[in-house]
């Protein structure tokens, strides 16, 4: 089957700080890098590496060429970003020395997407193959729609946090992706417990706790442990967790194996610097010793 990702493609500007910058505050980094990201992106490549067929929909300026290509190499199918006149989005990246991150974005294309683009990338979908979104995009409340309708298995990411993003597409979702925050405000947003939300499968990622899966259907509620690391950026590291996670399930692998394999690629992910580029390969994370 295959993993039709309504995603957001980044150009990513991430400086090293020695602290994060207080308001007011003029602060010199202490590197540069530039690279490809946008939690659209990040997810579609950690699909595709983890041996998944992921088909990126999304859209970049005339800036943004050498991000398409670069999701081709990843493994990423392609044939459905535009190229238009909208400036491909960026990040403005933070990154402090124990590894945490402020984002700073700019949607530009990712916002641009329109609904003739998402019809037609859907027409090619089958019965069964996944759709995934995350709000960096326009296009996902009708996306979602279209994906129900059609017999996919629709599963959005809740980042970057909105609770009306968030409850527009409830209605046509089976798999949800939050982390703790965004679950405690979603439940404050709806006043349901997230096994309580309709949802077959809600996943809320714990940090250094690890991951819990609420199962919609019975309400039981299960937990997978984290790795023990020491991070140095934690970019993309929840992304690709979600690109993993639905990657196994598309395989055919139950929840708990899915989650524990997942957790090893996001442990790969935060003991690196960057985003899309950076993101392990199935083998690495198989054979990773922690
Ligand atoms: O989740 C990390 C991503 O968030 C970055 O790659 C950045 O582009 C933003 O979308």
């Amino acid at each position: 089957m295959a993993i039709w990702n309504l995603g957001s493609i980044n150009i990513d500007m991430v400086y090293a700080l020695p602290h994060m910058p207080a308001p007011g505050e003029t602060l010199a980094a202490t590197s540069f890098e530039q690279g490809l990201g946008g939690k659209g992106a990040n997810m579609s490549v950690a699909a595709a590496r983890a041996g998944a067929h992921a088909c990126h929909i999304g859209a970049v300026g005339p800036e943004g060429k050498w991000c398409v290509d670069r999701l081709t190499e990843y493994g990423v199918d392609t044939r459905h970003i535009a190229m238009g006149a909208v400036a491909t989005g960026h990040a403005i990246i933070a990154v402090d020395p124990a590894g945490e991150n402020q984002i700073i974005l700019f949607p530009g294309a990712n916002r641009a997407l329109s609904a003739d683009q998402i019809g037609q990338a859907l027409s090619s979908a089958n019965a069964g193959d996944i759709l995934l979104m995350q709000n960096e995009t326009n296009m996902q409340a009708e996306a979602a729609k279209i994906g129900r309708d059609l017999g996919l298995r629709v599963a959005y990411a809740a980042a970057p946090f909105d609770s009306a993003a968030v409850q527009a597409v409830l209605p046509f979702i089976e798999l949800l992706f939050l982390n703790e925050v965004e679950a405690a405000q979603l439940q404050e947003a709806t006043g349901k417990a997230p096994q309580d939300l309709g949802v077959a499968d809600v996943i809320v990622t714990l940090g250094a706790k690890g991951a819990r899966h609420f199962n919609g259907r019975d309400g039981s509620v299960s937990d997978v442990p984290a790795l023990k690391v020491t991070p140095v950026d934690t970019t993309g590291a929840g992304d690709t967790f979600t690109g993993y996670v639905l990657a196994a399930l598309d395989r055919g692998l139950p929840m708990p194996q899915a989650m524990a394999q997942a957790a090893r690629a996001g442990a790969l992910m935060v003991m690196r610097h960057g985003a899309a580029d950076v993101i392990p390969d199935l083998k690495e994370v198989q054979e990773a010793k922690f």
